[in-house]
């Protein structure tokens, strides 16, 4: 098969650089949980750990060779043979181990990290790599700090650690310094100065500390890097590294980039619910691609584009990530479109329904709230027949008399096309008697098939909710109602269901 010139590679390093964000500690079965999870969205390599650090650390790298087979495991080490010894041992089983070994590439890190020289450093480095293929065949290499690194030095390290044996070469931006544009500028540096460089892979590994580790990663890509470094939802050190869920989306909308990876984007947002609740790590509720709102739409004018067409304020189809589809937030800013929207969601169909009047009152409500969820609508429908529905029935009025010493009987008023009807009843109890009372002004039996009473908070002053499902010639409807009484909230309920039967 033809080696594909623009093929990325994603390696995910959620279980090591992620994993160094301070209280996101995974045990050794969570890390394999999320090991198969990246196994299965399709990562090329899973960066298991830096097994010196740590024996729960080395024994999970030994546990993920063991369980991930598609992928390449690699593991951290520095550039010591004490580390790469760890780092070999704990990769025993796995299928396709990677080392991945380096050190500091800038005059700071040289300086005051390591308190050597450039020459001593290129030694070293050389060395390790050396030393790491004499367990492995892949090797990277990291030339950490490289962002802040003179370039012709860096190219002279690239240089050498390929000849000695690198297959990838990862050039990262440890401190989230470099703009998009003179990152960039360092890749191309590399590919154009670097004598051997087509024996080897370049690798973008970019932190996220002035917000640009994505926009860096993709400058990266764009003059000549062919391996991303990532984490899913950008977590890790500091301001965290570039977030593999935006890479991939970035790659998957902008087509003209013309880049192809193995990764099935319909994975994303389950895996990322997956790693914040493992790290208890919250996902900012704007964070692009996974955020709770980046599918979420509050403003009136976006609503109704949205529903008229989804493109006209979405540039990616949330299916594609994951999630059924994009939401419409009901705030005092939404508009009909939006408020029908859902009303046609929970059943009420636009014509039977006086949509103006409604819209009226849901404002009320969303003036006092700071979102509408569900059950208010339910509430708002199922309180005043009268105002929601062209035509609907409505109660004028409602008596009911009950007790050891009497039986049910409930008397009631109903107003229907304009006019006032009234009739009682006696039944099994005050509901069934309204119940009964109503149906003796309809002129038709309805079959109730559900009937639950809910309080809303607690306490015997609490609101009812009352929902019923009710059949008639083969359909049926559900209808809410609520009410500090009972049996006004039940008359209400079962009139919301008459009200959706035309
Ligand atoms: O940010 C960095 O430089 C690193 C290296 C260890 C690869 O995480
Ligand atoms: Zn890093």
């Amino acid at each position: 098969m033809l080696h594909d010139p623009n093929r990325i590679y994603i390696f995910d390093t959620t279980l090591r650089d992620g994993e160094q964000v301070p209280g996101c500690q995974l045990s050794t079965v969570e890390k394999i949980e999320i090991g198969k999870a990246l196994e299965k969205l399709g990562v090329d390599i899973i960066e298991a750990g830096f097994p010196i650090s740590s024996p729960g650390d080395f024994q999970s790298v030994v546990e993920l060779s063991k369980a991930i087979r598609e992928p390449v495991i690699c593991a951290l080490t520095r550039a010591n043979k004490g580390d790469i010894d760890c780092a070999a041992e704990a990769l025993k089983s796995a299928k396709r181990p990677r080392i991945h070994t380096g050190i500091g590439a800038s005059d700071n890190h040289i300086k005051y990290k390591f308190n050597s020289t450039r020459e001593a450093i290129l030694e070293r480095a050389v060395e390790a790599v050396k030393y790491a293929k004499s367990f492995v065949e892949d090797i990277e290499f990291y030339a950490e700090d490289a962002g802040r690194a003179d370039n012709v030095f860096l190219a002279k390290m690239v240089e050498a650690v390929i000849a000695a044996g690198a297959t990838v070469v990862n050039i990262p931006d440890t401190n989230g310094y470099c703009l998009p544009e003179q990152y960039g500028e360092k890749i191309l540096f590399l590919k154009e100065n670097v004598k051997n460089i087509d024996q080897a892979i370049i690798s973008v590994h970019c932190h996220n500390d002035l917000g640009l580790a994505t926009a860096n990663s993709i400058a990266g890509i764009q003059n000549g890097a062919r391996q991303v470094e990532c984490t899913i939802n950008g977590i890790g050190e500091r301001a965290g590294n570039t977030a593999l869920e935006e890479v991939v989306m970035i790659l998957k909308t902008h087509k003209s980039l013309n880049f192809t990876h193995k990764v099935n984007s319909k994975h994303l947002y389950e895996l990322s619910g997956m790693v914040s609740r493992m790290m208890r790590m919250p996902v900012q509720p704007n964070k692009a691609i996974v955020g709770k709102n980046a599918f979420a739409h509050s403003s009136g004018i976006h609503q109704d584009g949205v529903l008229k067409h989804r493109e006209t304020y979405e540039i990616i189809n949330p299916e594609d990530v994951g999630i059924d589809q994009s939401e419409i937030i009901l705030t005092a800013r939404s508009g009909r479109h939006a408020l029908n929207h859902h009303l046609e969601r929970l059943g009420y169909t636009m014509d039977r329904i006086d949509l103006d009047q409604v819209y009226e009152r849901f404002l009320t409500m969303a003036d006092g709230k700071k979102e509408i969820k569900d059950d208010d609508i339910l509430l708002l429908m199922g309180d005043r027949a009268e105002s929601n529905y062209k035509d609907g029935l409505s109660i004028k009025s409602l008596q009911v008399s009950c007790g050891d010493q009497a039986s049910p009987e409930a008397s009631i008023k109903l107003h229907y096309k304009g006019t006032d009807h009234e009739a009682s009843s006696n039944g099994n109890g005050p509901v069934d008697a309204t119940i009964k009372a109503i149906e003796k002004i309809i002129g038709r039996n309805f079959n109730i098939k559900e009937f639950n009473i809910h309080s809303i908070h607690s306490g015997s002053d609490d609101v009812s909710k009352v929902d019923m499902l009710v059949m008639n010639e083969g359909k049926s409807y559900k209808g809410y109602g609520f009410s500090t009484d009972i049996v006004r909230a039940s008359a209400n309920a079962y009139l919301d269901a008459l009200n959706k039967f035309v």
